[in-house]
């Protein structure tokens, strides 16, 4: 499996603490089913600074570790970019990294609500050639009282992450509900760990695969896995018809806008 979203980098942000707690959290990867994982340390979200200098050396470092120790993972940088003021100064100044030098953005919004001009956003790095994919939407309390704002988003062409803990029920039933909701409205593309730790925010990603097996289906977890692969092959994700309120809105994002 490839997992996209995870705090495995160390000394970054809230994640692994030091290289034994990356190279600990490395290992349940790898027991989870894990062949690469993209590094996304938080940056920008009020707490924690993670330029894109720093994560490309700490990458480079993690997997000089993962190769010493005989521990078959491979690590790819990224980045979990909070929405602010300068995101887009601060990206043509390549302070910002798409997810493993792909086109593809992790982009987090503060969980009470959808940044007011977070449309204009997205709809700006679409036409620079990037695709916004949203970081857990379903823990987004404007979105879980009004999923059409994900909709929106979608239609854009942005990409909805949906969080394995959330789907498993560690989050909550309600969540775990929402989760499930999203996926079956077409708005969520990816499944990811957003790991933290290997104790309250594991990898858990089989499990995840799991559920989503067992109550949407084969066709729909094997659309996940291809779209996790799509993102690291930097190659566009099919977009399916969005479901609202029982009505069907046709996406028409299956190609990447030209850059520059
Ligand atoms: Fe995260």
């Amino acid at each position: 499996m490839i997992d996209i979203h995870s705090h495995i980098l160390p000394f970054a942000d809230d994640g692994a603490s030091g290289w034994e707690d990356a190279l600990a959290m490395a290992r349940d990867a790898h027991e989870d089913g894990i062949q690469t994982v993209i590094a996304t340390p938080h940056h920008a979200n009020g707490q924690y600074l993670n330029p894109a200098d720093n994560i490309m050396d700490g990458v480079a470092k993690m997997n000089e570790k993962l190769c010493l120790e005989g521990i078959p993972l491979t690590v790819l940088p990224g980045q979990e970019i909070r929405v602010y003021a300068n995101l887009l100064d601060d990206l043509e100044r390549g302070v910002l990294l798409p997810l493993a030098s792909s086109r593809y953005m992790l982009l987090e919004m503060p969980s009470s609500r959808v940044p007011s001009r977070m449309e204009e956003l997205c709809h700006e790095l679409i036409i620079q050639g990037y695709v916004p994919v949203i970081a857990h939407p379903e823990r987004n309390a404007e979105i879980a009282a009004h999923p059409e704002r994900l909709e929106r988003l979608v239609g854009l062409g942005a990409v909805g992450q949906l969080t394995a803990q959330s789907l498993t029920g560690e989050f909550g039933g309600k969540l775990q509900k929402l989760s499930l909701e999203l996926c079956r409205r077409n708005t969520i593309h990816v499944l990811a760990s957003d790991a933290h730790n290997g104790d309250s925010r594991p990898f858990g990603l089989y499990r995840a695969y799991q559920m989503i097996d067992k109550q949407l289906g084969g066709e729909i977890a094997g659309y996940f896995r291809k779209n996790a692969q799509n993102i690291v092959s930097n190659i566009p994700i099919e977009q399916r018809i969005v479901e609202s309120s029982g009505k069907k809105r046709h996406n028409f994002f299956g190609l990447f806008r030209k850059k520059d």
